[in-house]
């Protein structure tokens, strides 16, 4: 007795469903976050902070959503970010979301932990459609320059270090359930046999370098033409270093609450920030994402206002897969255009470009 897809109304929908539906492992993999999980309620709570102040008379008959992120159109400033271990949710795993972002000219950034394998999730893309390359950064570098060439030759236009995560996060409820793999394996650069005792976050991670630091940087840009971003940045003191090292962009973002509780989230980091960079003269420097906890469009609409060039939605579309397939995730990304299309309507702003901070108040936000 499970909702039909038209009964899915907005993304809090699909989510109700998935873990109904899901099998625990999957579930508690998924929905997790790290310790107390503060961070991941947070992400969206903060949100709801953030009040609107609409422009009135404003010719709102034709919306353009559309943008750029990284000198790739898309038709709505959201992305699909990285997500590991799809196979767990749907049997087909991360190139239904492939297909879906096709669907709806979004961009789809690839897992270094995926359940497909890197090229399976190239192979299905449509030609004209930008994919990005999540890295995890291997202690054995040689693996991954090989990773970053191998994206490269097969057309990814960014490369998005993940750099929250030089050891995976306690996720209980994934811990307390066992990873017991059921078809999910991670075609990953990983060399040990895995410890399935720990949950399958800790399972899957152990060859992640953490002794990345600020000086390896440059050795990326040494070895790829692709842009490059750091995701995970976590205080305006490392934007700013990121500016300063000539990065392409950052994702303000605590990996979705998964890595270090009561980090700050994602839009409450941007409020603090872009005031900082605009005062430096930095604001244009680079393109800065958040991620974490957006579950309707006026939450994409207020990173946009503060100053975000685009956000990254996790979870939400996982559990669209997880209960639907590739319809619930077309459903998902469809849901998010039409509130899209209402919110810039009701704020009075016709395109991406008339969304400015005039537009939110962000006095109830805690500017860290
Ligand atoms: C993630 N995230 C993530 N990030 C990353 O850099 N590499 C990864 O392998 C993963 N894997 C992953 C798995 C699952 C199940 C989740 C939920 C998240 C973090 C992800 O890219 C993003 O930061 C958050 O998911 C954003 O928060 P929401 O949209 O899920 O609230």
């Amino acid at each position: 007795n499970k909702p039909s897809l038209e009964q899915c109304y907005n993304l809090l929908d699909f989510e109700a469903v998935a873990k109904r539906v899901m099998k625990r492992t999957a579930w508690a993999y998924y929905s997790s976050g790290a310790d107390d999980e503060i961070t991941l309620r947070e992400n969206h709570a903060a949100f709801h902070r953030i009040w609107f102040r609409p422009k009135i008379l404003v010719n709102v008959e034709n919306i353009d959503m559309s943008t750029t992120m990284l000198g790739t159109k898309v038709s709505i400033p959201f992305y699909v970010t990285a997500t590991a271990l799809g196979k767990l949710g749907h049997h087909e795993g991360e190139v239904v979301l492939t297909k879906a972002a096709a669907k709806h000219s979004v961009v789809q950034m690839i897992p270094t932990l995926a359940s497909c394998s890197f090229d399976e999730i190239v192979d299905a893309k449509e030609d004209t459609q930008v994919q990005w390359l999540q890295l995890y950064v291997n202690k054995n570098r040689a693996i991954t320059k090989s990773i970053v060439k191998h994206a490269e030759r097969r057309g990814c236009k960014a490369l998005f270090i993940t750099v929250d995560a030089p050891q995976l996060g306690r996720r209980e409820k994934d811990m307390r359930t066992k990873f017991d793999d059921s078809g999910a394996s991670v075609q990953s650069a990983s060399e040990k046999p895995v410890d399935r005792s720990q949950g399958a976050a800790r399972a899957i991670s152990s060859f992640i370098d953490p002794s990345l630091s600020w000086k390896d940087i440059p050795w990326f840009r040494s070895i790829t033409n692709m842009k490059i971003v750091l995701k995970g940045v976590q205080r305006v003191e490392d934007v700013i270093k990121a500016c300063e090292i000539g990065v392409d962009g950052v994702v303000l973002s605590n990996h979705g609450g998964r890595q270090l509780d009561t980090a700050p989230s994602g839009i409450e980091i941007l409020a603090a920030t872009m005031p900082i960079l605009k005062a430096k003269g930095l604001d244009k420097k680079l393109e800065i994402f958040i991620d974490g906890g957006i579950r309707r469009a006026s939450d994409i609409v207020k990173a946009i206002c503060l100053g975000a060039k685009g956000v990254g939605i996790g979870r939400p579309f996982l559990y669209a897969m997880s209960a639907y397939g590739l319809p619930g995730v077309d459903r998902a990304m469809q849901l998010l255009k039409d509130e899209m299309e209402m919110n810039m309507r009701l704020i009075g702003a016709p395109s991406i470009a008339d969304l400015d901070d005039s537009m939110v108040d962000t006095r109830a936000v805690a500017l860290h």
